[in-house]
């Protein structure tokens, strides 16, 4: 039976981490939900590191379409969460609702959406029209070019202070979770701490509900200098499976992310 959003709500009003990996493809899909995968995002980062662009940006609503198809082909259980990709849901809520229906159509059980405060009216015309969303604050990657580069976000006082806003109009707008990336660990504790949906962290530090890294991060085929917050888990294993197990068993016991992976 595949997971569904009550089994990960289940696992948070539990206390129990759960896992999630990038994923863009049907091979990929089997072996990461056979190790034990909670969810599997299809994220824009496809436009990275499968099609080796500098950015999200040139990614399109079809590739997300497309790439969700390969991945919901190839999983029988896991969770199963896509991007919406720049410029689809930005415009208006009913815009975002119609390209939100193609991405649910192709396979996924939720869309993530990037942004904070803009993105209240969209999240609360999706969800109320039985679509749910992760939220995504902190580093967005969209809007890159707006933020002048992959920086630690929430690191001053007014910016902490807005972004523990967002997290909590969202929830409101009816986020069922909420991604963070790049945030210093104390605020993202502070701020898992404070709403009542489940956190995902990337380089959000260890207390956030769930992590998620880029498979191809994790399996230490990252291009250039390593960001502090990833961990080469290949460099234990023996093979891909293993160190995707380990993965799963890292988290889910609270070793990974450890300090040296933190901001
Ligand atoms: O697109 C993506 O892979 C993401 C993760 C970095 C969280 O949004």
């Amino acid at each position: 039976m595949r997971t569904s959003i009550s089994t990960l709500l289940k696992l948070y009003q539990n206390g129990e981490k759960f896992t999630v990996l990038t994923c863009y493809d049907a091979i990929f899909s089997r072996l990461l939900e056979a190790c034990g995968v909670d969810v599997l995002l299809v994220g824009d980062s496809l436009g990275n590191v499968v099609q080796g662009e500098d950015t999200t940006l040139p990614v399109t609503l079809d590739h997300m379409i497309y790439h969700t198809r390969c991945v919901a082909r190839g999983a029988e259980k896991a969770f199963i969460m896509t991007d919406m990709p720049f410029g689809t849901a930005q415009l208006s809520p009913e815009r975002a609702f119609e390209n939100a229906c193609q991405i649910m159509a192709a396979g996924a059980q939720m869309v993530k959406i990037e942004g904070g405060h803009i993105m209240t009216d969209t999240t609360q015309f999706l969800t109320q029209r039985g679509i749910p969303v992760c939220a995504h604050i902190g580093l967005t990657p969209q809007s890159i070019h707006q933020l002048g580069g992959y920086k630690i976000q929430g690191n001053t006082e007014i910016t902490a202070n807005r972004l523990i806003d967002e997290a909590k109009v969202l929830e409101k707008s009816g986020a069922a979770m909420l991604l963070m990336e790049l945030v210093p660990a104390p605020l993202a504790k502070q701020i898992t701490a404070t709403v009542s949906i489940p956190t995902i962290g990337i380089g959000a530090g260890a207390d956030c509900t769930a992590q998620v890294l880029v498979l191809y991060d994790m399996l230490g085929l990252y291009q250039g200098n390593k960001a502090k917050f990833i961990k080469d888990f290949m460099v234990e294993s023996s093979n891909i499976q293993d160190a995707v197990r380990n993965y799963v068993k890292a988290v889910k016991t609270g070793q990974f992310p450890d300090k040296i992976h933190e901001f």
